[in-house]
């Protein structure tokens, strides 16, 4: 299948101005496509999503085969307004209200009770469905313009990283599906925070743009899923059956740098001295990291990802896909990441880092 790449600068299309695009092109032929049962991928703030009628079950097996992803595996509903999540839901509680009016349209997808009308393929087999509504201005005039809820996972193989461009897309799924829809780089760059509200406590069961101190500002008591702590990850199975799959690890052995600034500068000192000569290897770190690397350092690295600057870290955060594909590209051996504190958007970001870090079927931490 030829994939059409179409795209959408949303600077140029006078900021905030729904009308115009829904204009676009791109856009008219992106909803009739997904009328039509077919997969479309487009942006949203987080990250690329591959998208479907999430009401019609046979477009939605796509998906899977599009992906290749497990059966097991459910989607996000993605909606545009409060109404189309609440008819996607058998409940609708308080705290679910409360989320919605803090923290939608954005990165925060909510696991609630499914009413009858979603096909269990989006469901994975479950009596819960997960539902979000994005914030990106595509996104949500994609769905409009359909007409119906997209069910749609990240827009990348199954196995690799999250697509943070449109490039990445196109570098995965080229030939697999009808339309690419690229309005460039996606803003947060990690998934959304997949919450769990279908019980009396709040759960978090994947991190991600919605950090878990905002969450405590709006419902108070949220518990995080014990199945996604690094070091139960052998032992007790996650709540979201994605969080179980040996998630993306690059090409290269990945290395996590902690400590402060002098420590991470002489363990990374050691290391490349113990390193084979023909190792490439790349150092993904904050920018004022890099900055205080001595020349020795610098003249033995292939590849210097700067992640962006410590005063920024959610820009930083948003990088690290991008970077982790990267190193595949520049057949990179070993990989050096900068650790960030696990609190506000650095949980979501460690957790993303140590599931690159652990290998095959086991996660296993390597610091130096
Ligand atoms: O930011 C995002 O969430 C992106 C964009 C496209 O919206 N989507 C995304 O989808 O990351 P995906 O399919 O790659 O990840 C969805 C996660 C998986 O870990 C899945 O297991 C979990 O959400 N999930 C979906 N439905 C669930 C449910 N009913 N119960 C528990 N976990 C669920
Ligand atoms: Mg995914």
């Amino acid at each position: 299948m030829e994939t059409k790449r179409s795209y959408i600068d949303i600077e140029q299309l006078n900021k905030g101005s729904f009308t115009k695009i829904m204009m676009e092109e791109a856009l008219k032929e992106g909803a009739e496509l997904i009328r039509q049962g077919e997969v479309v991928a487009f942006p949203t703030e987080t990250v690329y999503g591959l998208g479907a009628d999430a009401l019609n079950g046979s477009a939605c097996e796509k998906i899977f085969r599009v992906k290749g992803r497990p059966g097991d595996n459910p989607l996000i509903v993605h909606v545009a307004s409060l109404g189309q999540a609440k008819r996607m839901v058998a409940k609708w509680p308080e705290s679910a209200e409360k989320c919605a009016q803090a923290f939608w349209p954005g990165p925060l997808t909510i696991v609630l009770p499914k009413a009858e009308l979603v096909p269990s393929v989006v469901s994975g087999g479950l009596e819960t469905v997960a539902v979000r509504m994005p914030s990106h201005p595509i996104a949500l005039a994609l769905i409009e313009m359909s007409g119906c809820p997209l069910a749609a996972p990240s827009a990348n193989l199954s196995g690799k990283p999250s697509p943070t461009e449109g490039d990445h897309v196109w570098e995965d799924l080229r030939s697999r599906i009808p339309l690419l829809i690229d309005g460039g780089k996606s803003a947060v760059g990690l998934e959304s925070t997949v919450l769990d509200l279908s019980g009396e406590i709040p759960i978090i069961l994947r991190p991600g743009g919605v950090t878990r101190e905002q969450l405590m500002g709006v419902l108070g008591e949220v518990e995080i899923d014990p199945g996604i702590r690094s070091e139960n990850e052998l032992t007790i199975k996650p709540k979201a059956p994605g969080m179980k799959y040996r998630h993306y690890a690059p090409k290269g052995e990945v290395f996590l740098l902690s400590g402060k600034l002098q420590d991470k500068i002489e363990k990374l000192k050691h290391s490349i001295k113990n390193t084979k000569a023909v190792e490439r290897i790349a150092l993904i770190s904050m920018k004022e990291t890099a900055e205080s690397l001595p020349e020795e350092i610098l003249a033995r690295i292939d590849l210097l990802f700067i992640l962006g600057s410590a005063d920024h870290l959610e820009e930083a955060a948003s990088r690290l896909f991008e970077g982790l594909r990267l190193c595949d590209q520049e057949n990179i051996n070993r990989i050096y990441a900068e650790e960030m504190l696990e609190e506000g958007i650095g949980f979501a970001f460690m957790n993303r880092l140590k599931k690159a870090a652990g290998k095959k079927d086991h996660i296993q931490v390597k610091g130096i």
